[in-house]
């Protein structure tokens, strides 16, 4: 049978199936039968920087009825349900899960402005955290500020949990950089042990008829995976960092896909919404199945065997394709 075994984060895991960052970590039963099911680790839903921060004020119980003493930017968590687990509660959960299971545990911090709150990536690793996935999520919405301004924000952060911590950092990126291979490269120097490609970003639709903003957070569609093959192809080969992907994988070939990309691990959670966690199984059976039809050994053996680096001028080579694909119609 070939070996699925995988190394991430230097992590040796058995297999290259990581279920992402979600409520269904919430649960300990969750992250056991994962681990049953083939799962090579698991990233637990994100604790947030405003979580952190509000902790931080003390009082919580306080605030709920005094939101006015808080700054603006926290108010609005402050009395949201979803929210009731605070940061400790938090570490105490990724206690827990170390002691449930023994796949690796990445924990997620997800914020995008250094401050006071990224010590507490210290105290992931202490809980036991395997790795921590930075999660650099925001909508640049400020006319004052620019594109360059953003990326030097995610540079610090990057920096600073890497320099509170010994354990790896991978970091969860959005596809909306202008000059993604260069913030890639920047990331790597800033410590980045992983890039993980992509965050996807949830769009609230309009209610027309309520005339409100509905919040709508749709699984994702399997065609979302394209764009993570492309970077994830474009960048295997010369980047000091290892990579991910996480969006649209629900298959086997899916995942043959990602590793013949150059990506290290694939990350499922829409999938497990939709079919359950015991698709990370029969994903695995399936994997193993083809590589055995086609006579590979191990993973090592497929990856990055259609990534685009090969010294030639991937510009160039993405133009000539942009032009072939349009007139293939
Ligand atoms: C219900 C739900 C909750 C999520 N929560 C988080 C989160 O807390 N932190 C995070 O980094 N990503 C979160 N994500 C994003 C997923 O980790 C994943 O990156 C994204 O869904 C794309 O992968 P998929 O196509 O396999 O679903 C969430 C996704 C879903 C569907």
């Amino acid at each position: 049978m070939p070996d699925l075994q995988t190394k991430y984060l230097g992590l040796t895991m058995q297999s290259p199936i990581v279920v992402s960052a979600s409520p269904l970590s919430e649960s300990l039963d969750n992250i056991r039968e994962m681990e049953q099911a083939g799962a090579g680790a698991v990233v637990l839903f994100s604790l947030f920087e405003e979580q952190i921060e509000l902790e931080e004020m003390g009082h919580k119980e306080y605030y709920q009825t005094h939101l006015d003493a808080l700054p603006e930017e926290l108010r609005d968590i402050a009395t949201m349900a979803e929210f009731k687990l605070g940061a400790s509660d938090y570490i105490a959960h990724l206690y827990r899960a170390k002691k449930a299971a023994s796949i690796p545990i990445i924990a997620s911090l997800n914020g995008y402005y250094s401050g006071g709150w990224v010590r507490y990536a210290k105290l992931l690793e202490v809980a036991g955290a395997d790795a921590i996935e930075l999660n650099t999520y925001y909508l640049a919405n400020d006319r004052h500020t620019s594109g360059a301004e953003v990326e030097q924000m995610y540079l610090q952060l990057v920096q600073d949990v890497k320099s509170e911590v010994k354990i790896p950092v991978a970091v969860k990126i959005s596809p909306f950089f202008t000059a993604m291979t260069h913030m890639a490269h920047e990331l790597a120097r800033a410590g980045a042990d992983a890039l993980v490609l992509f965050n996807r970003f949830y769009q609230p639709d309009f209610d027309i008829e309520t005339e409100t903003v509905a919040p709508t957070l749709s699984l994702s569609a399997p065609e979302e995976l394209r764009l993570r093959l492309r970077w994830t192809a474009l960048l295997y080969g010369h980047l000091n960092s290892e990579l991910a992907i996480t969006g649209g994988v629900y298959t086997h070939e899916d995942v043959v896909k990602c590793i013949m990309a150059g990506s290290q691990t694939v990350m499922m959670t829409s999938a497990l919404y939709k079919h359950g966690i015991q698709h990370i199984r029969n994903t695995l059976n399936g994997l193993e199945q083809w590589l055995e039809d086609h006579g590979y050994k191990s993973l090592d053996d497929v990856r990055g065997r259609l990534c685009v680096y090969s010294g030639t001028n991937a510009a160039a080579f993405e133009r000539a394709n942009y032009m072939k694909v349009l007139k293939s119609y």
